[in-house]
């Protein structure tokens, strides 16, 4: 396994930039996510390190070594697409042996790799099987166990869990925490699924228009987020965004606007209430409850404010409820979006 450099990295289709500079150091051993909008570059990015596309500029580093113009073939990385793309006429035991056997791996080798992949991936039953007879979880775990037999310096994961259900999406991903923690592979992760990121990553790197956003581990990217994007972008439901006056005893100080998770608001007594926000839309999720209100502002439309509450609410559409923002998870942004540093927050340890 290995580490990945990457320096610089721009990428142009034509005249259209599409990454703009990107830096990143990931450790032997890591598990990286690439979170961000679609079309901001994720896919690409990834690309770009497995050698599938050529860079404008910048340099990529595997463990030290120099790849940038390597073929993709020679930089011994493995990567897993969305679509698993398996050969329909082989069985699991062939799909997963053939690289191998054009690599010249002896049998006896190919064997013992593809048992165990197919040990941890839960496949043993299945290796007789051609892929038309397998459920989508279990091919996407062929596609996967067709990269751990390669024994790959790095992983990449296109999302791959984004054509099944929610419940193998569940099951799969949890097996590849499993292979992580059994392997200790470098693994980089590209999702759409805030969960999967939450859950899987060692760090996330945001990503937005070509640049990094932020790097951090998930806790400190959802209790710090640097800038106003992070910050609407970790978590769901969204951080709510408020203008500062709204807020009782708030000094504007150099923040324009604040930040506050709905778990972080709470109803409460009118005298102690910062805002009363009327309930437009109330969502039961049996362990837990969504209010989607919002707050009067004098305006045509309501300011609105997402309210995450335990268990189960007695509230419907058209109720009026005072509310309180808990100072202690205020998030403070400046004009320009950027976190107001010092901010309380840095100095709470995360509950
Ligand atoms: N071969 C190409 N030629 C021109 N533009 C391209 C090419 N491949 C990708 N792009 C553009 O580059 C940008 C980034 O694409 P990319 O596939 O990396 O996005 P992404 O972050 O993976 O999005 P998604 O979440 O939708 O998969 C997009 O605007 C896309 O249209
Ligand atoms: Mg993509």
């Amino acid at each position: 396994m290995a580490g990945l450099e990457l320096r610089g990295i721009r990428k142009d289709y034509g005249s259209t930039a599409v990454l703009k500079g990107i830096d990143l150091s990931i450790a032997d051993g890591e598990f990286v996510v690439f979170v961000g909008p679609s079309g901001c570059g994720k896919s690409t990015l990834l690309r770009v390190i497995a050698g599938l596309e050529t860079v404008t500029a910048g340099d990529i580093r595997i463990d030290g070594a120099e790849v940038t113009q390597t073929a993709a073939s020679d930089r011994g990385l493995a990567m897993v697409f969305q679509s698993y793309a398996l050969y329909p006429h082989m069985t699991v035991h062939q799909n997963m042996s053939f690289a191998l056997e054009n690599m010249g791996i002896a049998k006896a080798e190919i064997s013992s790799r593809v048992e165990r992949a197919a040990r941890m991936l839960r496949l043993t039953d299945y290796l007789q099987r051609r892929p038309a007879a397998l459920s989508g979880g279990q091919r996407q775990r062929v596609a996967i166990g067709r990269a751990i037999v390669r024994d790959p310096k790095i992983f990449l994961f296109d999302e791959p869990l984004s054509n099944l259900d929610a419940e193998l999406r569940v099951a799969t991903r949890k097996e590849l925490a499993a292979l992580h923690a059994e392997i200790g592979g470098t693994m980089i992760y590209v999702t759409h699924d805030q969960v999967e990121a939450m859950t899987l990553a060692d760090r996330i790197v945001v990503l937005n228009g070509g640049r990094i956003e932020q790097i951090g581990s998930p806790l400190e990217l959802y209790n710090r987020p640097a800038n106003l994007f992070v910050a609407g972008f970790i978590g769901s439901p969204r951080m709510n965004l408020l203008p500062t006056e709204l807020v009782r005893e708030e000094t504007a100080g150099p923040a324009a606007t604040l930040g506050i998770r709905p778990e972080h608001v709470e109803p409460c007594a009118e005298v102690d209430a910062d805002l009363t926000v009327r309930v437009d839309l109330v969502e039961q999720l049996g362990g837990e409850t969504f209010l989607y209100t919002s707050a009067d502002t004098g305006g045509p439309n309501g300011l609105p404010l997402t309210i995450r509450c335990d268990g189960q609410s007695r509230l419907t559409r058209g109720d009026l409820l005072p509310v309180r923002l808990r100072r202690d998870h205020l998030h403070r942004f400046d004009a320009t979006g950027l976190a107001c540093r010092p901010d309380p927050i840095l100095a709470r340890s995360p509950s």
